[in-house]
Parts: structure tokens; sequence; C-alpha cells
């Protein structure tokens, strides 16, 4: 996977590049800086640079025509998770060491962070089940958290416009749907049985992008739908604390992310912020979106009365644990998008899977949650689903 080569001009130049098959040499490995975020000038001006230098390919299996941006954006699903990544992302297969670790690093970051939410989203959840006001705590919490960083100059001030606003006004009106249908969900049912559902957002992306953007896919990827959404049917059938409010919100979370994807991926093309600034900026605009219907939907009366009660019940941690909550959500959505900066889309949505599988497991554990074994089974040959999903997605 990994392609760090030396060339020499005389073996090598941008035509040698354009059959798919071409017979690689055995290339003779060095080391390089990481390059992040190489875009396609980066690429061109690399591969046309002076003959010294070494030259950075994606990968031998990918030892084609330099690739284009537009290649680079090709896949068409828009993936289970971030597509924004797609326009942002890099060939990552001159990962080092340094770079895998790294990469190690986000990924047990993100997962830790994802599940510390998930259990104080739960416990908040219980004793105060108003997932509208929790939702907006999230992205208050985020938005405050940004504002601050910006204020003190520990984060870059992100250069925006009203065009980016623009752009970025349907993801962040997807995000929000997204959001709220979730933790609607996760009011009603077990975490573990929100994510399994949650597992079955490719099937969502592929029926979207077949049905509403006309795309078509190679036969692999219908194929792996078919363990992630009869996966999904076994473990809904089966699940014990079944609620239909639950099972509609993760459905519903599902469409809305895939919605914010094809926006994200379509919108945001060009437009050039950090991950950590994007997510920024796309919590301040849902929070500003949110907040209006939360008051409409649940509203201060109802909050203040579960609050009371929910104080009664738990004690002056409450208050904890909304912090926690919020502070937690910001935190896991941050760094996997400041992650979607180091890495691949495929690279992301393994981690995705694996993150769903961390969560799924700890919150059955610490919940004790019920589980008959035929729900489990479904649960893992959805998550086996997704898993082969995203290894097909990115070969087409
Ligand atoms: C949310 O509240 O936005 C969801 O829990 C997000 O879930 P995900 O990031 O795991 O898709």
């Amino acid at each position: 996977m990994i392609s760090s080569v030396k060339y020499t001009p005389s073996s090598l130049n941008t035509s040698t590049f354009s059959c798919r098959k071409f017979p690689v040499q055995k290339p003779q490995l060095s080391t390089l800086p990481i390059i992040q975020n190489v875009k396609k000038n980066t690429y061109l001006n690399l591969l046309s640079s002076s003959n010294q230098k070494p030259l950075y390919l994606a990968c031998t299996n990918t030892f084609i025509k330099p690739r284009s941006r537009n290649n680079l954006t090709e896949c068409k699903a828009y993936e289970a998770d971030r597509s924004r990544s797609l326009d942002i992302n890099i060939d990552v297969s001159d990962e080092n060491s340094t770079q895998k670790f790294k990469i190690g690093l986000y990924f047990a970051t993100w997962w830790a962070l994802n599940v510390v939410f998930n259990i104080y989203n739960k416990k908040v959840l219980n004793a105060f089940p108003y997932p509208w006001l929790t939702s907006t705590l999230s992205l208050a919490a985020g938005s405050l958290i940004m504002l601050i960083s910006w204020a003190t100059r520990v984060a870059e001030v992100p250069k925006v416009n009203f065009d980016f606003l623009k752009a970025l006004f349907p993801v962040a009106v997807a995000h929000t749907i997204g959001h709220v249908a979730a933790t609607v969900s996760m009011s009603k049912v077990a975490v573990s049985f929100t994510h399994i559902i949650k597992s079955g957002e490719p099937a969502f992306s592929v029926l979207v992008s077949r049905f509403f953007l006309g795309e078509a896919f190679p036969m692999p990827v219908y194929l792996s739908l078919l363990p992630i959404i009869g996966g999904c049917a076994l473990s809904a059938l089966t699940e014990l604390n079944f609620n239909m409010i639950g099972f509609m919100g993760a459905m519903i979370s599902n469409l809305a992310f895939v919605f914010r994807n094809i926006f994200s991926k379509k919108g945001m093309k060009g437009m050039s912020v950090s991950g950590m600034n994007y997510y920024a900026c796309l919590s301040i605009l849902s929070l500003l979106i949110l907040t209006p219907f939360a008051i409409a939907v649940e509203g201060p009366k109802l909050w203040a009365a579960g609050w009371q009660t929910a104080v009664s019940q738990i004690g002056p941690n409450f208050v904890w644990w909304v912090v926690a909550q919020s502070v937690f959500y910001h935190l896991y959505n941050q760094v996997s998008y400041m992650s979607l900066d180091q890495i691949s889309p495929l690279t992301f949505s393994i981690g995705n899977t694996m993150k769903r599988i961390s969560v799924i497991v700890t919150s059955i554990l610490i919940f004790h949650t019920p589980l008959k074994p035929v729900n489990a089974l479904g649960a893992a040959i959805a998550i086996l689903g997704t898993f082969l999903y995203s290894q097909v997605i990115h070969l087409n």
C-alpha cells in the first residue's frame, strides 16, 4: 500500500501512468516527509519537479495517470460518514510510522470520546427525557468552545464568506435533523439498538444515490447491502425493547446524514477550511437552526420541571452529566472531522464501523442491555456488511 519511490525520468514520466495495469518495477523505498492534503497541483508538481526529488505516489494499484481532483471525488455513494472527506482528502498511502501512529491516536481518541458521549448522553436522557434540549446543548457547548478558541487565538479564525455560509446551510439543516433524530432515538431505545440501526447508513447512502441521483454502482456494492439491511432487520425484529419512535429516529438520522453528506460534497467543493473549523461553523449554524425548534417542541416549562425532577433523583452530579454529554459530543465530532484531514475516506469509514462496535459493546456492558443471541447475531451481520461495504465502495 505504501509507495514512496524515487524515480528516474528516463524510466518514468507522466505518460507512463496511463495504463492501470502498468507493470511496476520494484520501487526503491525512501523515507519521505509526510505530505498531507496533497492536492492535484501538488501532485503534478511533484511529478514534474526535479528528478532528484522523491515522487509521491498514491499506491501501486493506482499507478495510473495522475489522479485529478475529480477522480479523487469520484466515489459515488455519500458514505456513511463524512463525504466532505472526499473533497478534501488525500492519498494516504505514504503513511510512514509517524503518520500511522498519529492516525491510530486519532482513532483511539475519536472512539473513546464517542463512547463517553454515548454513555453520558443516555444517562442524561434516562433522567431527563428531553432530547431536543440535550441536542441543542451539545451544539451550544461546541459553539462556545470554538468561539472561545477563536477569541483567544487558540484556534485559527476561519475566513468564511457569504458563499461559504450559503453552501453550509443545507449541510447544517441535515446535520441538525440527523443529530436530533439520533438523540430522540436514544431517548426511546437502548444506545446499542440506535447504533445497530445507524450501522445501516451505507444502505441509505447507496439507495438515495441510486434513486434520487441516478447513480449506478457495481454489483458488489449492492450485494454488501444485503447483510446490512438483513442484519439491521433481524436486530430490529428481535429487539426486546423495540420502540417505533426510537427505530424511526435512527432511520431518519441515517437519511439526514446521507443528505448532509450529499450537500456537503456538492456545495462545499473547492472551499477550504480546516476540518476543525468546518465542524465549528457547522455546529454554530446548526445551533441557530435548532434552538427555535427545540423551544417550540419542548420549551422552557417542560425543561424546568424535568430539570428539577432529574436533579432531585440524581443529585448535583446531574449537571456534570449534562456538561459531559455536551462537551464530549463536540470533542468526538471535532476529532472525527480533524481526522478527515489526515486519512482517506476508506480508512475513515472503517474507523467509523469500528467506532460503532465500540459503542454497541460498551453500552451493552454499562447499561446491562438485555440481548437475545439472535439480536446480537443481527447486529454482527449488519456490522460485517458495513465493513464489506466500506471495502467495496472504494473500489468503485
Ligand atoms: C448524533 O447525535 O449526532 C449522533 O449520535 C451521531 O452519531 P454518529 O456520529 O455516530 O453517526
